[in-house]
């Protein structure tokens, strides 16, 4: 497994890989590296002959009272773990090399960036759409993988490759999960048992939504009341948003007639969560992902 840190040496890596005809896979991480993101390099892998992954934690999508300095970081484990996985480059840069002095470009998406996370997050989906267009003219990939978990960063990301006519193909992986249901997210260390406990209202309440839509409810705001009152009723967590919108523009809707996406961002104690699942009625069956 090969360790690049110079972003000019991942373009020299990734032209070679390319002269040579091989397909590339990016997965683009922030490092602390969980089974998710494992789940996203298996994908990977095995759609592509070489699999490159970046580990670095992006300043410029945390707002200054975020948690960038708190971020979790373990360099050393995270190789380890992408050798296991069959990474065949890590590109490791500095932020100074990604952000040097005189750097003024942003690439923003707009719409979609102004609901859910993009109210309570200002600026952080132009930190994302900004680093990720520069991971993909750096490592130069076939396909780039993300999370379903970050529903909302995945519809950004694949609107801005067709807006600006990247040629990558975006693929959305389902979000894995603990045993116990806990979508797996780097930030889920710093919960302590208590707060992990109630951190379980997230998947309890998605699956409270797949129950009440199969029992015929489509009316937004009575599905969302008893999320509310299911997350609230557990100690530590403080709503950001519970919301349920149209999978594509992510507008909020108040029927449901064909399908929805159902976003929950809950703090429990410090640590802020998402989750997500679609609710979708095809014909007589009701399918739900999460
Ligand atoms: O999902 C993440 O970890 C980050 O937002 C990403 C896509 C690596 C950009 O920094």
């Amino acid at each position: 497994m090969e360790i690049i840190e110079s972003p000019e040496q991942m373009q020299d890596r990734s032209e070679a890989l390319r002269l040579a005809r091989h397909t590339i896979s990016l997965v683009p991480t922030m490092g602390y590296l969980h089974e998710g993101h494992l789940e996203l390099m298996r994908v990977g892998k095995k759609h592509s002959d070489k699999l490159i992954i970046s580990i670095f934690v992006n300043p410029s999508q945390f707002s200054p009272n975020e948690d960038l300095d708190q971020y979790p970081r373990d360099t050393a484990g995270d190789l380890e773990k992408a050798r296991e996985v069959g990474v065949d480059v890590v590109f490791l840069p500095s932020a100074q090399e990604m952000y040097p002095e005189g750097f003024q470009t942003n690439v923003q998406v707009k719409g979609i960036t102004e609901q859910l996370c993009g109210i309570s997050r200002p600026g952080h989906f132009e930190g994302v759409t900004t680093v990720v267009a520069k991971l993909f003219n750096i490592t130069k990939p076939h396909m780039a993988v993300f999370g379903q978990k970050d529903f909302q960063q995945l519809t950004v990301i694949s609107q801005m490759v067709m807006d600006l006519n990247m040629d990558i193909q975006i693929v959305g992986v389902p979000t894995v999960r603990d045993p116990d249901g806990l979508a797996t997210s780097s930030r889920n260390k710093f919960l302590n048992e208590e707060e992990r406990i109630s951190a379980l209202s997230l998947k309890k309440s998605l699956d409270l939504a797949v129950e009440m839509f199969r029992g015929s409810e489509r009316d937004a705001g009575v599905i969302q009341k008893a999320i509310e009152s299911l997350i609230l009723s557990h100690p530590h967590t403080e709503i950001d948003y519970v919301t349920l919108c149209n999978p594509v523009t992510l507008k909020d809707i108040e029927t449901i007639t064909d399908e929805a996406l159902l976003a929950l961002a809950v703090r429990v104690g410090a640590t802020r969560l998402i989750d997500n699942c679609v609710l979708r009625c095809d014909s007589d069956k009701i399918i739900s992902k999460s």
